[in-house]
């Protein structure tokens, strides 16, 4: 990320593609904060707001969250002071209804999308990562029961409990796939007509993504 230019990027690709994972890698190499939108409806529901509450029951479905909730959320983070050196999206735009409404924002604030990351991976593959997730319940790290397992075994490296996500149930999963196909997928062909998509092969292990995902950010940021 070279000069002053700010990075504006889209973490794109299936729920258990990685985004997560690489986003916090991201946030710590670069310094710029990763907006993940399932962390911040996650966090409204701990803090009990009238938000985290109505999101919740689509959450748990495995559905989406209604455009306009999140689209208002979105854009109401992106204006905060710590996105002023640049930002990654994780997780948003996630329909053709958001991916117009981030152009628009864009376009009055004057900012410009730098690149649309698309972790590609196989659904099955997708479905072993998500049931094997475990996340703690004090600084949300994430881990993997077997890729990524916690050094301390059922507690985190904070000491704090791993839990297991509502929506990793495997009959959850399997309905946030198919939501991804019909809704989100078609996001691929949208960036990819912009000239911005950049497919990475997300089957790789965790270390070997963030390399690969380094050395396109640093050609093109
Ligand atoms: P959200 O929390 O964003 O979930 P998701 O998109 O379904 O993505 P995941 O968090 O499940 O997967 P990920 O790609 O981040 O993978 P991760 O790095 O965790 O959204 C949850 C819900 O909120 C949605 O269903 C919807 O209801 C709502 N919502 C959120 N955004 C919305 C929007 N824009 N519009 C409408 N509704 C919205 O990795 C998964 C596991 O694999 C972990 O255990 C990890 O350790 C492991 N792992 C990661 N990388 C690797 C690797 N390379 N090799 C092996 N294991 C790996």
């Amino acid at each position: 990320m070279g000069g002053d230019r700010k990075c504006r990027i889209v973490l794109l690709g299936m729920p258990g593609a990685g985004k997560g994972t690489q986003g916090a890698l991201l946030e710590k190499h670069f310094g710029i904060p990763n907006v993940s939108t399932g962390d911040m409806l996650r966090e409204s529901l701990s803090e009990g707001t009238k938000l985290g509450l109505a999101a919740k029951s689509h959450m748990d479905a495995g559905k989406l969250v209604p455009d306009d909730v999140i689209v208002k959320m979105v854009d109401e983070f992106i204006h905060k002071s710590e996105c002023s050196k640049g930002f990654i999206l994780d997780g948003f735009p996630r329909t053709l209804g958001q991916a117009k409404a981030l152009d628009e924002m864009f376009e009055t604030r004057g900012f410009k999308l730098t690149l649309v990351l698309y972790f590609d991976l196989g659904q099955e593959d997708a479905v072993i990562r998500l049931s094997g997730r475990r996340v703690c319940k004090v600084c949300q790290r994430m881990y993997h029961v077997a890729f990524n397992p916690s050094p301390n075994k059922d507690r985190c490296v904070c000491q704090g409990e791993l839990y297991v996500r509502n929506d990793d149930k495997e009959e959850i999963v399997r309905h946030r796939l198919s939501v991804y196909i019909t809704q989100t997928k078609p996001l691929v062909a949208y960036y990819k007509e912009k000239g911005l998509l950049v497919e990475i092969d997300a089957s790789k292990d965790i270390g070997s993504v963030n390399d690969e995902v380094l050395g396109v950010l640093y050609a093109n940021c």
